[in-house]
């Protein structure tokens, strides 16, 4: 479904809804233009003016901080005119549905929507309702997908390790309820990472896991033992309707990402986390400043990714 909805008839990326079929080719069209983004943000004037003239418009029914600030800034930086929505604010509290929210800014002439909802799915529905020429990108959807997340994480491991057919990559802690894990794993499964590798509790882990083509781990030695890319994530305690842990305390004890357990990995293994953080939570203070961690490049490489997806999307790159 998201395919379809996702390429035109030529093949061109319509709306980002999902790093889930996506061909290995756009996935790697948008890392190569986002090494050309990476370019212009190392210039001294950060603007090129690719979408000079078009609207975009951020509107984030949750919370968040790196994703609709690194598309605002990446917006502005190809020149694009920006509109945060504020849904707090909004008619949203007076009973307006999302679709008639979206035709409204519609009307106002938006080239582009940036959406996040709670609800998996909502951004399909979006997709599947503006006009032509209208693109919707996926900033979060519920624990479904956050393909720009999937991809600015490909492209960080990329940066760091170059080839993608030798590595062990090992995404650690809440995999149930994260649209990031899914998204990762889906662009590194396309993009021929040879082994990825999932580390949790039973709890943590959907049923069916081992169909996305990944080994699964309980213990965090045994997982981590050799990875090259190893990757964190908290606990997504806002997605889980009911206890499915003894305590953060006993998750921290388990699956804490430490200097000792890290000790388990190849010696350059690389530390990610998508953020938020919890320190002393899925991730020590002492991992998440350390010298292995690349956490802060992650987001930096946020607005490289999201200008080349916008760009691309404009039919611009
Ligand atoms: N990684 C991520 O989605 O962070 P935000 O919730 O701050 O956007």
């Amino acid at each position: 479904m998201s395919r379809s909805l996702q390429l035109g008839p030529d093949g061109r990326l319509v709306h980002l809804l999902s790093t889930e079929g996506l061909p290995a080719e756009t996935l790697r069209h948008i890392l190569d233009t986002a090494d050309q983004f990476v370019s212009v943000n190392e210039r001294e004037v950060k603007k090129v003016p690719l979408l000079r003239g078009r609207s975009l418009f951020n509107v984030f029914f949750e919370n968040s901080t790196r994703t609709r600030t690194t598309f605002e800034i990446a917006a502005k930086r190809l020149s694009a005119d920006v509109v945060n929505l504020n849904i707090g604010a909004s008619s949203t509290a007076k009973g307006e549905s999302l679709l008639d929210t979206v035709w409204n800014l519609q009307a106002m002439d938006a080239d582009m929507f940036v959406v996040r909802h709670k609800e998996a799915g909502a951004p399909h529905l979006v997709a599947r309702h503006v006009k032509p020429g209208v693109h919707v990108i996926n900033a979060g959807d519920g624990r479904h997908a956050h393909p720009t997340q999937g991809l600015l994480d490909v492209y960080t491991i990329r940066h760091y390790k170059k080839d993608f057919s030798r590595l062990v990559v090992a995404i650690v802690g809440d995999i149930l309820h994260s649209r990031v894990a899914r998204s990762q794993i889906h662009a590194l499964k396309t993009l021929g990472v040879p082994e990825v590798r999932v580390i949790g509790p039973r709890t943590l882990l959907p049923a069916d896991v081992e169909r996305l083509g990944v080994r699964v781990f309980h213990d965090m030695a045994a997982g981590l033992r050799g990875c090259d890319v190893v990757m964190t994530l908290r606990l997504q305690s806002e997605r889980m309707s009911g206890p499915l842990l003894p305590s953060a305390g006993e998750f921290n004890k388990a699956y804490g990402l430490t200097p000792e357990k890290l000790a388990q990995a190849s010696p350059d293994a690389i530390v990610m986390h998508p953020g938020p953080m919890n320190r002393g939570v899925e991730i020590d203070s002492s991992v998440a400043d350390g010298g292995q961690s690349v956490i802060m490049p992650q987001v930096t490489f946020g607005i490289a990714v999201r200008m080349a997806v916008m760009a691309i999307l404009a039919g611009n790159a």
